[in-house]
């Protein structure tokens, strides 16, 4: 089966078996499946954080269970939406409804059952921020249930799903607690920047200046593949960190609550010229050189390429070595 459509740089991949999973009630079979089998299972939402070589072996899950159920509370409520709904038209629907804390994370690409395993964040608002709990098959104990945001362990562009049990989890929904109070968080200073005219913005008002943002630097998937921005942002000292605005005065960079530092990866790319590169069917984006895209043609190796020659030249030139946001596989 073609996974073409099923992963967001847009690369011809073949997988050797495709399921599609729309009901937790399947869940058995799978399993029996994979035993039976001895597959490797790749879990799949929206593809838009994978980097897939040409051929997938074993068996690959499309997750595409549905379904919203809410429970109202006084001034907040809980959510809890099915792992295969999408992640910007559910945003769009919880403001429609009057339930806020979703607007910074507007545009995302993918699933609602992917943020969590890579935490998704944009704007100031991480997912751990409004999440209460998400429900999981867990291929260990062989029963669904309920994990608290603690036990989802996460941290910047990580979980437990991604780095701590990788494989162990199949997310089935995902449970937000959201508020009936308008309380926007417009900090992070671009937006503040796009806001700056209105005095009080709704978080309606901020759903629309993030897409703004979001469209005038970062390539839609559906006309440019893509996997959004390909490094982790890099934390390193407050020492290192000086080191660097000494040599750097120009450098981009935020402190974090722990005294290290969060430096832009895109900023580093950019310094190093390789902003808008092309090479071979793949570059870096014009507009934003974090995000790697597919021109036409390109594959697993031509990404790979292309991210080795930004490592090196950024740790030429900074000493820092950019760790890869999405995952590859296999
Ligand atoms: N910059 C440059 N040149 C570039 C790119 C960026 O100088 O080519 C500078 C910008 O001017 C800005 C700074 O670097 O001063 C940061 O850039 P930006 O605001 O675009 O954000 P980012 O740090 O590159 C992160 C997330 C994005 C998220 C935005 C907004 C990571 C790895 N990326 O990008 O998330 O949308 O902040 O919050 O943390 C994603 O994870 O896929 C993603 C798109």
């Amino acid at each position: 089966a073609s996974l073409k459509h099923l992963n967001s740089f847009g690369f011809e991949v073949t997988a050797e078996t495709l399921i599609t999973l729309t009901e937790r009630s399947q869940l058995p079979l799978l399993m029996a499946h994979l035993a039976q089998s001895g597959d490797e299972l790749l879990l799949l939402g929206g593809g838009s954080n994978l980097v897939l070589a040409p051929f997938v072996p074993g068996t690959v899950c499309h997750m595409a269970i549905t379904g919203w159920n809410l429970i109202e509370q006084d001034e907040s409520c809980l959510l809890q939406v099915g792992a295969g709904e999408n992640w910007h038209d559910t945003v769009a629907r919880t403001l429609d409804e009057g339930w806020y804390g979703l607007e910074n994370l507007a545009l995302i690409p993918g699933t609602v059952g992917a943020a969590p395993v890579q935490n998704i964040g944009a704007y100031g608002v991480e997912l751990k921020d409004r999440v209460n709990r998400v429900e999981v098959y867990d291929r260990e104990m062989h029963r669904l249930y309920w994990r608290s945001a603690d036990e989802c362990e996460f941290a910047y562009r990580d979980s437990i799903f991604k780095s701590g049990a990788p494989g162990r989890f199949i997310i089935t929904a995902v449970e937000f607690r959201l508020s009936r109070k308008a309380r926007v968080a417009i900090d992070y200073a671009p937006l503040q920047a796009e806001l700056s005219g209105i005095a009080d913005p709704s978080p309606q008002q901020v759903f629309e200046a993030v897409c703004r943002v979001r469209r005038s630097k970062l390539p839609s998937p559906k006309q440019l593949g893509n996997a959004g921005s390909f490094f982790k942002n890099p934390i390193v000292t407050a020492e290192q960190c000086a080191q660097l605005r000494a040599r750097e005065s120009e450098l981009v960079y935020f402190a974090e609550p722990s005294g290290r530092c969060k430096l832009a990866a895109g900023w580093l790319i950019d310094r190093c010229g390789l902003k808008g590169v092309r090479q071979g069917a793949v570059g870096t984006y014009p507009k934003q050189a974090l995000v790697l895209v597919n021109w036409g043609g390109g594959d697993r190796e031509a990404v790979e390429l292309l991210a080795e020659r930004i490592q090196q030249q950024v740790q030429e030139r900074f000493g820092v070595m950019l760790e890869p946001e999405p995952r590859f596989y296999p």
